[in-house]
């Protein structure tokens, strides 16, 4: 009987002192295996008196359950401890800075927007959008474009059916119409967007973005829309002095036209706005054509006003040293990486526009 309390003793104690789990399966082998040591015990039972068999018996199944026991329990001790080692090694300190950090950029056609609606919400313009997809009627014939224009020829816009009842918007004074057809006056919006015409060279792309500027008022005149452009030509390209000329034009949709170029001069390969004597056209404006207001029910005897319409992309060639336009839209990773402007830099007029 002391012999089993002692097999208990001592195996008690080697399982204590084991931390793999290899260690304790050949442990569990020896006393619990098929040939292993309790089993041993088992046997000698048959040599044993019957009166003491009983006694040994129940004292040998106390001993192998107290053993099976004590294994199970170190197998879970094993299993958490590996856990919680794995744990420990395998941990990631996420407060640590980014070793290899890719930020996305801002395009700069985005930037531009961004900047032109800020310089233009500062002066109370609010901003409206129109759809790519245009109708004939929106995009000429209620901007008093005569069905004979060349403007329309199929060479400049891109037709979506043989009907040409609808097609790509050659610009952004379609959104001059849907917005006054929706509203009453007075109106004073901008309207960025994408257009497109058949065209592609290095100044030229079939997409390109523009932006429309409408005011419409009682008592508003040529001034109006001169004082508003030099605000805008200024703020801008964030300089004091501004050089600016209108020259007379035509749009069918206003009347006077006019269309706009700034002075610059290059130094050091770099463009200088607002100096020296070259001269580049940057917009074509007017005041709005009676018929337009007519056409989306504005009456003329009482209110009229101003529009201009600007190519974005080349606003930022020029601000930003961007010579060839099909590089904005090829895609090219390198290029956007270069040329682009950080998320969170958002354009505004009191913390500075691209700085
Ligand atoms: N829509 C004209 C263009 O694309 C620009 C323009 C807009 C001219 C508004 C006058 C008034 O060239």
């Amino acid at each position: 009987m002391d012999d089993l309390k002692k097999i208990l003793f001592e195996n008690q104690g080697k399982i204590k002192n084991i931390h793999s789990k290899d260690e304790l399966d050949s442990l569990k082998t020896i006393l619990l295996g098929k040939n292993g040591k309790i089993n041993q015990l088992f046997k000698k039972l048959s040599e044993l008196e019957n009166n003491e068999k009983k006694e040994f018996a129940s004292q040998l199944n106390d001993l192998k359950v107290q053993i099976t026991n004590s294994i199970n329990k170190k197998y879970s001790e094993i299993e958490l401890s590996t856990i919680n080692q794995k744990l420990k090694n395998e941990r990631i300190d996420i407060t640590l800075p980014g070793r290899e950090v890719l930020s996305g950029k801002i395009h700069p056609v985005a930037q531009v927007i961004d900047e032109i609606s800020s310089i233009f919400s500062e002066i109370g313009f609010s901003i409206e959008e129109g759809p790519d997809v245009e109708s004939e009627f929106n995009n000429f014939t209620a901007l008093n474009t005569p069905s004979d224009h060349p403007a329309r020829d199929m060479h400049d816009t891109f037709y979506l059916d043989s009907s040409k009842e609808f097609l790509l918007r050659t610009h952004t004074s379609p959104v001059q119409i849907r917005t006054m057809l929706k509203g009453n006056s007075p109106f004073k919006i901008i309207a960025p967007g994408r257009t497109y015409r058949c065209d592609s060279d290095q100044t030229h792309t079939p997409m390109f973005h523009q932006v429309e500027g409408l005011h419409i008022d009682e008592n508003l005149n040529m001034g109006h829309l001169k004082g508003c452009l030099d605000y805008f030509i200024k703020e801008f390209f964030e300089v004091k002095k501004i050089k600016m000329r209108f020259r007379p034009s035509h749009f069918p949709f206003t009347e006077p036209s006019a269309e706009v170029d700034i002075g610059y001069k290059i130094k050091d390969g770099k463009i200088v706005i607002g100096e020296g004597d070259k001269w580049l056209e940057i917009l074509g404006c007017g005041m709005v054509h009676p018929n337009v207001l007519k056409n989306v029910k504005v009456d003329p005897s009482k209110f009229q006003g101003y529009a201009f319409g600007m190519g974005i992309d080349r606003l930022a060639m020029l601000k930003y040293g961007i010579n060839d336009l099909r590089s904005f839209f090829e895609s090219d990773c390198r290029w956007l990486k270069f040329f682009g402007f950080d998320p969170l830099d958002i354009p505004t007029n009191y913390r500075g526009l691209s700085r």
